[in-house]
């Protein structure tokens, strides 16, 4: 697996964006890190618009964004036009997000799962292709809704 990819955490997240960037950088991948840079408090939206200004330049494979219970990121980042942000805590959720949603933003919970279970929704998350067909239509109603 390669591409690129942008990462953000609040300072909930911060030592398993640390951590997930290692493992990313490990099978390839560009990882580009807008923050937090430490464990200091920070506003999670804030380090969510800057994760989802990065990725509207392109290029971006997929965001992935990191706090506390990861409700906060994905709420925020799915305010942006075309962003599908799931929050998985598991990778059932991650492989279905990807495959019925086409999700492009990955949420994740650091005070909910751990390392190793958040190194495989990764995984499982990248590596798996949207499927079209059924979803293509339903995509696009959400689509229809941004504009209303
Ligand atoms: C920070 O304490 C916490 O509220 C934040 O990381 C997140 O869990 C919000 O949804």
């Amino acid at each position: 697996m390669k591409g690129k990819i942008v990462i953000g955490s609040d300072h909930a997240g911060f030592l398993l964006k640390e951590k997930l960037k290692r493992f990313l950088a490990e099978r390839g991948f560009e990882v580009e890190d807008v923050g937090a840079f430490s464990s200091d408090p920070v506003d999670y939206p804030d380090i969510c618009e800057s994760a989802v200004r990065k990725y509207e330049e392109g290029g971006y494979d997929f965001g992935i964004l990191i706090c506390g219970t990861g409700i906060g990121m994905s709420v925020a980042a799915n305010k942006f036009r075309g962003i599908r942000a799931a929050l998985c805590a598991d990778p059932l959720t991650a492989r279905l997000s990807r495959q019925h949603n086409d999700a492009n933003f990955l949420c994740l919970g650091a005070r909910i799962i751990g390392e190793e279970l958040a190194r495989e929704i990764v995984r499982v998350f990248l590596e798996t292709p949207f499927e079209g067909g059924r979803h293509i239509p339903r995509l696009e109603k959400i689509k229809a809704l941004e504009e209303r």
